[in-house]
């Protein structure tokens, strides 16, 4: 299988390589040999330290040994294994494709794997959840896959959500946790600052923050309230507690997802949000996604799988 389009890049990999392994045969040669008996053993003319000399002796045998032997594993190695551009090795070995080493251990883990994960594939979340093993392969599986965004401890980080706070975007529900899961989800905030210029941002901000019991200038707050109604109620709810449907946080818990200083919620508001979670149905299968709701279910309900 070549992964060159045209002929060029194959004879860029093998005409340096084969270059390069005769160049250095022809070094090692060399410096083995042409020392005369009379040179051998006298001093040069370098020295260090004032009194440090080198004298002019042949390389160590065992040490051009060495040499010999990398070149012979380098010559065998590139006529049995892919290396030269596209020639494929006589051994034909392949990482990839039908019947390659990564295809052969891929089956070997589903036969092996597969059957676990089928046991817990119809048992219901809540069910999964309560079973200790159930637990320790989502939580490994969590580390794999989920970790990279929402932390290794589940605790998310800025525009990642915390998954063990109790505090939903989409719903805590085990069903809803496994469709999150499977199929993604795409959070949108739209946009304010044309709508409201850069004084409406900040008094909206003022607004917002008094939603969660801050200490807030009230003229402006109030200021702010007006034009929430109008623009924002549709999603984050009247009373600002948010949209479960709609994935709009809660304004009212003092929980933010993107951190709440006063910088970062005026930026929400006046630059808008697409906070992506990537669907992994394709990529893990339903029966590691359900294990996985589980997991995420689990770490609400403290029972997770003690250390
Ligand atoms: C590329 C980063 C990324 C990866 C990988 C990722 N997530 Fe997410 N996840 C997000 C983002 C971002 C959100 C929030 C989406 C939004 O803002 O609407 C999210 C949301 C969620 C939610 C919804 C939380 C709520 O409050 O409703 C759950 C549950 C979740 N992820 C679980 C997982 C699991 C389990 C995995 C591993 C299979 C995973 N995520 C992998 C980025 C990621
Ligand atoms: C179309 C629905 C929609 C409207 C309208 C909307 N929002 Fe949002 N808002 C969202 C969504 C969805 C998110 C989460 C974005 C994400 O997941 O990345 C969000 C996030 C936010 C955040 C960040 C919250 C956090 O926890 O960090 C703030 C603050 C906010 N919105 C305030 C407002 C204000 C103020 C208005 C009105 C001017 C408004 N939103 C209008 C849907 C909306």
């Amino acid at each position: 299988m070549a992964d060159f389009t045209s002929g060029f890049w194959n004879w860029y990999i093998i005409i340096p390589t084969i270059a390069g392994i005769i160049a250095c045969f022809v070094m090692i040669r060399w410096l083995s040999s042409g020392i005369s008996p009379e040179e051998t053993g006298k001093e040069m003319d370098h020295v260090w330290d004032e009194d440090l000399v080198e004298l002019n002796n042949p390389l160590p045998r065992w040490w051009l040994m060495m040499f010999y032997i990398t070149l012979f594993f380098g010559i065998g190695y590139l006529t049995l294994y892919p290396g030269l551009g596209s020639f494929a090795g006589l051994l034909g070995w392949s990482s990839t494709g039908e019947g390659s080493q990564y295809e052969r251990e891929m089956a070997l883990a589903d036969s092996r794997f597969g059957p676990l994960f089928e046991r817990y594939r119809d048992m219901n979340i809540v069910a999964v959840a309560d079973d200790e093993q159930a637990r320790r392969m989502g939580e490994r599986l969590f580390v794999n896959y989920c970790a990279t965004c929402h932390g290794s401890d589940a605790r998310g980080a800025p525009g990642f959500p915390n998954l063990r706070d109790n505090d939903w975007l989409y719903g805590g529900d085990p069903a809803v946790i496994e469709q999150t899961i499977l199929d993604g989800r795409s959070g949108v905030m739209p946009a304010w600052e044309a709508a409201l210029g850069a004084g409406g941002v900040a008094d909206m901000t003022e607004y917002v923050f008094s939603l969660s019991g801050r200490k807030v200038d009230d003229a402006a707050a109030a200021s702010g309230k007006k034009k929430y109604a109008q623009m924002c109620a549709s999603c984050h709810g009247a009373d600002g507690t948010g949209n479960h449907a709609l994935g709009a946080p809660n304004l009212t818990d003092n929980i933010w997802l993107y951190r709440g200083s006063r910088k970062q919620v005026m930026e929400s508001i006046a630059r808008g949000r697409n906070g992506q979670m990537p669907p992994h149905r394709e990529f893990l299968g339903e029966d590691k996604s359900h294990l996985l709701a589980a997991y995420v279910y689990s770490l609400q309900t403290g029972q997770e799988a003690d250390e």
